[in-house]
């Protein structure tokens, strides 16, 4: 068997934060292997134009925190959900600063009344045209805020926290279902007061101390090769330096019901836990079932995992996973789609897909959507089954710039 080491690109939503929390530190930090992709870029600039000062030296970020913010500047979030978000949260606390947060068309429609409406009623100041951007925020001073998350959204969690740094009281969330913990584990890590106590998440006004770490692989980019090197034959992949905290490696419980052979070798924890993982092409892939409270820990890895159920023998089930409408793209209406373009057995509920095991055929043009996890997941499918052209896959750059040189490692070994 042949076998291809590749090293996970810099995780994304680990990136965001440590550029946003460091920013409203005010301090300096030394960010190492930052994800240097649109997304992460777009919060470079946002966090500029508010008065952070920050320089690159490759993939290694200096960050001099803001020391006074500048206000009545446009913020342009381009594709990011996450810089959106959690600027919305953050500035909505910060007395004096007023901005305007702007998107592109895929961020213009998403949904950002899941953040404005619980901030609004803890005293924060937004307009908008029907909740969706651009939103104006104008900072005020937040009072306390204990409220209870109807969706599993880290995003919404996160933006509810940061907005209490600086709140006059303290600020619960509770969360019925664990979404990805990132935000908590950096403010406590820069020195925040918050405490985590079952599903409630407690924090008082904070100030945050700047901190300087480098950031672990991120998994939803790993799970394309992971995924690949399951179904193709005599393959066996590598991947270095994958973040495998909890709330995000659902992808490998799904892995222990199909029974696909991975191993996990070299685990260190730092901020967060790292391994490198191994996976080789499995012969008898069994089906999968995917509910509400798995959804969370793989909400990004839907489209390569709707992949690999076509070559699981028997029926796949995701449920619960409506989330996927409001993401970069209808990411169940892009799925069924591109599937059904290459001639797998798919169907799409309002909040459900379920997938038999198909027969798939390359020889297809396929969309995009101008959905980086859609275009990733055809060009996996192009590596297995040939001849597949991916319409307007540049967006792969929102999230794995180096993916095409990672494409050329691949084909240096299995030609
Ligand atoms: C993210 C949270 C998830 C995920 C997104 C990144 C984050 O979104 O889909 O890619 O960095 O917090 P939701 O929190 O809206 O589910």
């Amino acid at each position: 068997m042949n076998k291809l080491t590749l090293v996970a690109p810099p995780d994304k939503s680990i990136s965001h934060r440590a550029l946003l929390f460091n920013a409203f530190s005010g301090g300096t930090a030394k960010i190492a292997n930052l994800l240097l992709s649109y997304d992460t870029l777009a919060t470079i600039d946002c966090i500029q134009k508010l008065g952070c000062r920050v320089s690159l030296n490759g993939d290694t970020c200096s960050i001099l925190g803001i020391k006074k913010f500048w206000s009545g500047t446009t913020l342009d979030c381009k594709n990011s959900g996450t810089t959106m978000r959690l600027l919305i949260g953050l500035l909505s606390g910060i007395r004096g600063c007023d901005c305007v947060l702007t998107g592109d068309e895929s961020l213009s429609s998403r949904p950002m009344k899941r953040v404005v409406d619980p901030l609004v009623s803890r005293g924060a100041d937004i307009v908008s045209t029907n909740d969706y951007a651009p939103i104006t925020v104008f900072g005020q001073n937040l009072k306390d805020f204990k409220y209870t998350l109807p969706i599993a959204s880290a995003q919404v969690k996160s933006a509810i926290l940061l907005s209490g740094l600086r709140a006059s009281g303290d600020t619960t969330v509770i969360q019925p279902i664990p979404s990805r913990d990132h935000t908590e584990i950096m403010l406590k890590a820069m020195g925040a007061d918050i405490l985590i106590k079952g599903e409630k998440i407690l924090l008082n006004p904070s100030i945050l101390s700047s901190l300087s770490f480098c950031i672990s692989g991120d998994i939803s980019s790993a799970s394309f090769w992971m995924v690949l090197a399951a179904i193709k034959p005599n393959c066996e992949i590598t991947i270095n330096n994958v973040n495998i905290n909890p709330t995000r490696a659902g992808i490998l419980d799904v892995f222990d019901q199909v029974g696909v052979e991975y191993s996990l070798g070299n685990i260190k924890s730092d901020i967060e836990k790292v391994a490198d993982i191994s996976v080789k092409y499995t012969k008898y892939l069994k089906p999968f079932v995917i509910d509400s409270t798995l959804i969370p820990r793989l909400i990004d890895e839907i489209p390569i995992l709707s992949l690999l159920a076509c070559f699981c023998q028997g029926q796949s089930l995701i449920n619960d996973c409506s989330e996927l409408r409001v993401k970069e793209s209808d990411r169940i209406a892009s799925i069924v789609e591109c599937l059904s373009a290459l001639g797998a057995n798919i169907e799409q509920k309002q909040d459900s897909l379920t997938i038999s095991q198909s027969d798939l055929h390359g020889d297809a043009t396929v969309q995009s959507y101008g959905d980086h996890r859609i275009a990733l997941t055809m060009e996996i499918a192009n590596l297995i089954l040939g001849n597949i052209k991916v319409v307007a896959r540049e967006c792969i750059g929102v999230s794995y710039p180096q993916f095409f040189a990672d494409l050329e490692k691949y084909r240096e070994i299995y030609k």
